[in-house]
């Protein structure tokens, strides 16, 4: 992971440059011999210090970043991304409402649709403008240790960043939805509320009932990442949100389970009468899974996309055979690629990796956010 943002030197530009453009004639077909384009590139860059992508480098590109994400299990449909090419915008006020239109067209009614916004790339006169919120929708964390916080710990930093901007706070529930902070070219961050019909949620039931529908538990249908840079040949987009769908574990053994999240699981035990004096019961093994229980069950009665962790397991391997029948080594990180439960029952456990480094990747940059903080959030 990056910590200190370098500008690249034109050398270096040139070098991811061509080596991206070379990769996209090669695997589009219609696009021809490489070298027109290759000279025009070039002469771009001596010329500008830069250069700009046509329509389809940039699809491409940022589907080639998809395959390439070492930490992802859910590559097999890389190129099936829909792109949403907003590279004129560099003002926080228009990239927070297409934001928010992303948001309403990946949700698509439940059928979750992978999809990515690109705004204004990094220029050697200005830097590009930068979304300091980690995911498109975040629920607030009030207080400042995981043990007392009232919502999503992870986001303490972000919701206490956002009330020194002037929010005045949300209605202090654990699911607050927090506003988008949206930093344009040249400009202070500013904050966005989140308009409510942009934002899917699910209520969390368990199949067995059990008064689970009365706790309140929630989580929203899109998982939407907007604080890493999307990198293709030497460019670099900072502001380029993008989503895919959920994983159930993601959910129900993370972001619900983690102690410094929502910590559920000793509430959980709770509900299903399980004995918590000893880890020897396995208490908390058999609330994850059936927290697990919920969170699928409760997506799949509201109709929303989610995968589990055993398809989703077998859907990598047949990406790697198919990307390595084409020629092309799948790199991946084992320690992200399997699941954070039942890891052993999964076919991805069972095997090695290689992790590949990429120039055509999502990368975490320390940005504007973090030096305006003072701190890395990352
Ligand atoms: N793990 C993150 C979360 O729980 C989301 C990361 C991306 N996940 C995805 N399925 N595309 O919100």
């Amino acid at each position: 992971m990056e910590i200190l943002q370098q500008r690249s030197t034109t050398a270096q530009v040139w070098q991811a440059a061509e080596e991206f453009i070379r990769l996209f004639h090669r695997e589009n077909a219609g696009a021809g011999d490489p070298r027109a384009r290759l000279a025009a590139v070039r002469a771009e860059l001596a010329d500008t210090g830069t250069y700009v992508h046509t329509p389809a480098e940039l699809v491409h590109g940022a589907r080639v970043a998809w395959r390439n994400s070492n930490r992802c299990i859910g590559r097999l449909y890389w190129n099936s991304l829909r792109v949403r090419d907003r590279r004129g915008l560099t003002d926080a006020d228009a990239i927070a409402a297409e934001c928010f239109d992303h948001l309403r067209e990946a949700t698509n009614g439940g059928r979750v649709r992978p999809t990515i916004t690109v705004f204004a790339p990094e220029t050697p006169d200005r830097p590009g403008p930068v979304i300091w919120s980690e995911q498109l929708v975040r629920y607030a964390g009030y207080g400042d240790h995981p043990s007392i916080t009232v919502g999503d710990a992870r986001n303490a930093p972000l919701t206490e960043a956002l009330l020194q901007l002037g929010w005045s706070g949300g209605a202090g529930t654990p699911f607050d939805l927090l506003p988008l902070v949206v930093q344009g070219v040249d400009d202070k961050p500013r904050w966005f509320d989140t308009p409510a019909d942009a934002v899917l949620e699910v209520p969390i039931d368990h199949p067995d009932g059990d008064g689970w529908a009365d706790w309140g538990l929630r989580w929203h249908a899109v998982p939407a990442i907007s604080n890493m840079c999307l990198e293709i040949g030497g460019i670099h987009y900072p502001a380029a949100p993008f989503n895919g769908w959920y994983m159930g574990t993601e959910i129900g053994a993370r972001n619900l389970a983690d102690t410094d999240r929502y910590n559920l699981l000793p509430a959980v035990a709770r509900r299903l009468g399980l004995d918590t004096s000893s880890d020897r019961s396995l208490w908390k093994d058999r609330a994850l899974v059936e927290l697990n229980r919920a969170v699928l069950h409760s997506f799949d009665r509201a109709g929303v996309t989610i995968a589990d962790h055993h398809s989703e397991s077998r859907r990598f391997l047949s990406h790697m055979e198919r990307e390595e029948r084409k020629g092309r080594e799948v790199g991946a990180d084992w320690s992200w690629i399997v699941p954070p439960i039942s890891g052993s029952a999964t076919p991805v456990f069972h095997r090695t990796y290689e992790d590949r480094p990429s120039n055509t990747a999502y990368v975490h940059h320390s940005g504007a956010r973090e030096r305006a903080q003072g701190r890395d959030l990352v």
